[in-house]
């Protein structure tokens, strides 16, 4: 057993065999993350001292951040006591997790290769979540995970769901899926989700599916829009062909600034043309009065993430959920 040490006096002990993340967690201490799996980066943390070792790869994290001493929390179990730069999320409340059944409500073709599915939880259960989070579905052998892409307490969840080829889910729910089937689902897991804040621009990044998460927090800020009289909201979408742009902000207590976004240029396109990130940059917001959440491909992330910090935004203003394969 070793004492992992967090910032504001906050400290937990953590058993040889588990992760950082786990044993915070054990603790009913709640640290930033969302793959679990080493991949996306959510749970970073900078070690002021102490030895830890991983269990697999950190595959997201880049060599200069391991020159820097940041760690993945979720896959990095200690072998001392270990102090870390990191903050908790206790000034959240998050919901533990479970496991519950639903069902298919709905299932709509919102574009080529994308579906809107409505899952409906038993009447009896109540399912919160904080908007953002995300559940996995789990069928057979087989989870894979899906941001809830809607805030109101007595709807339905509903999801964007992009098809890959041969995929295990993707062939279940583009090909075989009927209303009413059973479909289990485990959550809320993650932590991309709206921070309280002192900054002036918040600012959403998303890519495809990505704007499953962003919609719904989008929906929780128009819905309680305390305190956001006095900040500007961006919302960057991109996609390769028009029809990615699938959804398009339509509130009526909060102005977003929305920014749609092609990689590529095609005929009948007058907007902005490139990455979501580069077209952010290009707009000069000033990033040190800002925080950013980025949500969608591993790539855009990781991108945006370097060069965001490199132009003037803070390490920790961005939040960011990598839809990152489970394979
Ligand atoms: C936190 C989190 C939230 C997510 N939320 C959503 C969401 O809201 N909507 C959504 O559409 N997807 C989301 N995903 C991705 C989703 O979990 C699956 O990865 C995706 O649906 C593919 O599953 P599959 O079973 O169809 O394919 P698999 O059987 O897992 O894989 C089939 C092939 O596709 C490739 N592949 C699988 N997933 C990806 C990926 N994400 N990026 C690039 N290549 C991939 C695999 O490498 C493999 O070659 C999320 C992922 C994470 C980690
Ligand atoms: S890399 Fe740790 S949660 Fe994704």
């Amino acid at each position: 057993m070793y004492q992992v040490s967090l910032k504001n006096d906050i400290s937990f002990y953590c058993e040889a065999n588990d992760t950082i993340l786990v044993g915070a967690q054990k603790q009913n201490l709640n640290l930033s993350y969302s793959c679990q799996t080493g991949r996306c980066q959510s749970c970073k943390a900078k070690v002021l001292s102490g030895t830890s070792i991983a269990k697999v790869d950190e595959i997201g994290l880049s060599e200069e951040d391991k020159k820097k001493g940041y760690i993945l929390t979720c896959v990095r179990t200690p072998t001392s006591d270990v102090v870390l730069d990191l903050d908790d999320l206790s000034d959240y409340k998050l919901e533990s997790i479970k496991t519950l059944p639903s069902k298919i409500n709905k299932i709509t073709k919102i574009s080529a290769d994308v579906i809107e599915l409505e899952l409906r939880t038993p009447p009896q259960s109540t399912f919160n979540y904080l908007p953002g989070q995300y559940v996995n579905f789990i069928k057979d052998d087989y989870k894979r995970s899906y941001s809830v892409a809607n805030y109101n307490k007595s709807s339905n969840l509903v999801f964007f769901i992009k098809k890959y080829p041969g995929g295990v889910f993707s062939n279940y729910l583009f090909n075989e899926a009927k209303i009413n089937d059973l479909l289990r689902i485990e959550g809320p897991i993650g932590t991309f989700f709206l921070r309280n804040t002192d900054k002036k621009n918040i600012i959403f990044l998303a890519t495809g599916t990505g704007i499953a998460p962003v919609k719904a927090i989008l929906e929780q800020m128009n819905d309680d829009n305390t305190g956001l009289m006095t900040k500007k909201i961006f919302l960057f979408f991109g996609g390769r062909f028009s029809e990615d742009l699938f959804w398009k902000p339509q509130f009526s207590n909060i102005n977003v600034n929305f920014i749609p976004v092609l990689s590529k240029n095609t005929e009948d396109w007058d907007g902005s043309t490139g990455y979501v990130q580069d077209i952010l940059l290009s707009k000069s917001i000033n990033l040190s009065d800002s925080v950013v959440y980025a949500c969608g491909s591993e790539n855009m992330i990781n991108d945006s993430n370097k060069m965001l910090i490199q132009n003037g935004l803070s390490e920790d203003s961005f939040y960011s959920d990598a839809f990152v394969s489970t394979k």
